[in-house]
């Protein structure tokens, strides 16, 4: 091979591996991870991304320059030579991929299985996903409930997940990972939050009509913020003020992501607007108190026309204990002003 053709081929490889470098880099594909698994998993990602583009630039090289450089003559209708294997470069080229695959299986199984290694002193939290809420609650604090997934920072977290219903999915894209949530089983996912912010939590499972709105925030704060979290929302839930227990069932159970309340300061008009009850039950001829009581443990008893159906999860009777659900029923028929 001559001289000339060599400093060719690396030339057409040298711009075809820069433009492919500068589409990976200059773009953000990936957001910026939050958890330890999210960076592993990223550094697994551009571990085969940077494999890819070298890959790449000698495929293209190899391809531009013979096209151009032997390319045949417009009127040239002759056969090539006839040319039959090449024992030499046939190693070469399996034995380049299979160290390759190799390494990118080494790295994959390591990166799980650090993934999957729980730290000390976990967290333990359960989540619920069911049409169309996710709902979180920490065993290790009496059960409290939140509709948003608080986490402190640093700190192992172990998701243990039930679906009420149907299959959902669980992802937050800081955290790299995703989870099914098959109904009868109950898989587990580990999470150790890096960067204290709010992230997005998202079914990624079409799970029936409401799938695009099944959507919380994870909040990751400093271990100090998460405690006084914990305690402040135990002393609320067990509060005797109907008004503090209600709101703290109200944002704990997420109902200000689909309903309008003033008291609660929610502005969401996926379901009836709870600043209305009062005529709505008068439409639905039945006294205020019953009405809201039996609207949460039984929606699709009355749906208040212009609402659709079905939306509203139908699991509160039993998710929610007789002295939360009072509170509720108190908090919002008292909470129109
Ligand atoms: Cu739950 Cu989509």
């Amino acid at each position: 091979m001559r001289r000339g053709s060599i400093a060719s081929l690396v030339g057409i490889g040298v711009v075809a591996g820069g433009i492919a470098a500068a589409v990976a880099l200059v773009f953000p594909w990936l957001p910026k991870p939050a958890s330890r698994e999210a960076g592993r998993i990223d550094f697994e990602f551009w571990f085969v991304v940077t494999i890819c583009i070298v890959i790449f630039a000698i495929v293209a090289a190899a391809i531009l320059y013979s096209v151009w450089r032997f390319r045949a003559a417009p009127d040239d209708d002759s056969d090539g030579p006839p040319i039959h294997g090449h024992t030499k470069l046939e190693i070469v080229w399996t034995l380049i991929p299979t160290i390759l695959v190799t390494a990118i299986g080494v790295t994959s199984a390591i990166v799980l299985s650090q993934d999957d290694a729980l730290g000390k002193n976990v967290l333990r939290i359960n989540v619920t996903a069911q049409q169309f809420e996710w709902s979180f609650s920490y065993p290790d604090a009496n059960n409290l409930t939140s509709a948003t997934l608080m986490l402190p920072n640093d700190r192992s977290v172990q998701l243990r997940f039930t679906a009420r219903d149907v299959i959902h999915s669980f992802w937050v894209p800081e955290f790299g990972q995703k989870q099914d949530v098959v109904p009868g089983l109950h898989p587990t996912l580990h999470i150790t939050p890096d960067r204290v912010g709010t992230f997005p939590v998202i079914c990624t499972e079409l799970c029936g009509l409401g799938h695009a709105t099944m959507r919380t925030t994870a909040v990751v704060m400093t271990p100090a913020a998460f405690d006084k979290w914990l305690k402040g929302q135990s002393k609320a839930v067990a509060s005797p003020n109907p008004a503090t227990a209600g709101k703290a069932v109200f944002t704990n159970n997420g109902c200000g992501a689909c309903h309008t309340f003033a008291a609660a300061g929610t502005t969401a008009k996926i379901g009836p607007d709870l600043d209305k009850l009062a005529a709505y039950a008068q439409q639905a001829h039945q006294p205020l108190q019953a009405f809201v009581r039996t609207s949460i443990v039984s929606p699709n008893d009355y749906i208040q026309p212009g609402y659709p159906k079905g939306v509203m999860p139908q699991t509160f009777g039993t998710s929610l204990s007789k002295q939360q659900l009072d509170a509720l029923v108190t908090y919002l028929v008292g909470g129109k002003k």
